[in-house]
């Protein structure tokens, strides 16, 4: 009976470390696809014709520039129920110049067709490129500018972009503060 008992207790104990192990193990490397838009040696291309294939989930407007903000359906739905961007994320930022003026609103900023560069984050929940400048913090990073639109110009995350970001650490780099439709998606 003992014999029994002790049995029991063991594979229990095994049954449980085995399902603690399971829910605790951070990303497995099983389950990592392609990111979108990235290459094996984790160099980002621009992610052309964003414009019709993601959706715009916010804006900034500054003096003399807009800043119009992009991601795919599916990491939008993902973040609306998990409160987290999931692995793949791309989010572009495209930079405008902007003009300004009274209009029968009232004094407005606006867009104008004049697109100066595009700033692009990509989520890799699995450090798949330790080592390179370009992936840091959960991300991917990377720009192109308008006169070589296709051309990726970062060199390095701690020199081009991470000092502007650290204000944005606790919700993991983004300012999510400006992506309203994160959150609220009525009717
Ligand atoms: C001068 C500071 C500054 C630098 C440098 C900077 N960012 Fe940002 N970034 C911001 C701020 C602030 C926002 C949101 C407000 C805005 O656009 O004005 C933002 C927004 C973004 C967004 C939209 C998603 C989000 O995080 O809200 C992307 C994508 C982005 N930045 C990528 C980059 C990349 C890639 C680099 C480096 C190549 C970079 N940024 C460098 C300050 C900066």
């Amino acid at each position: 009976m003992n014999k029994i008992n002790h049995s029991l207790r063991v594979i229990v104990f095994t049954l449980l470390t085995l399902a603690t192990v399971g829910a605790v193990l951070p990303a497995r490397a099983q389950d990592q696809k392609p990111l979108p838009y990235v290459s094996a040696k984790g160099e980002i291309s621009m992610p052309t014709g964003f414009r019709e294939k993601m959706i715009y989930i916010g804006s900034w407007s500054l003096q003399g520039q807009m800043h119009e903000v992009y991601t795919q359906p599916e990491s939008l739905a993902a973040y609306r129920k998990t409160g987290a961007f999931p692995d793949g994320t791309v989010l572009i930022k495209e930079v405008r110049a902007g003009d300004s003026g009274l209009k029968t609103t009232g004094q407005v900023r606006w867009a104008k067709d004049e697109d100066l560069q595009c700033f692009v984050m990509v989520k890799d929940n699995y450090n798949r490129f330790p080592g390179n400048p370009l992936w840091q913090d959960g991300w991917g990073w990377a720009l192109f500018k308008a006169d070589a639109p296709m051309k990726q110009v970062a060199t390095s995350y701690t020199a081009d972009c991470q000092a502007c970001h650290v204000p944005a650490a606790a919700t993991d780099h983004v300012f999510t503060e400006g992506y309203p439709i994160l959150r609220i998606h009525k009717p």
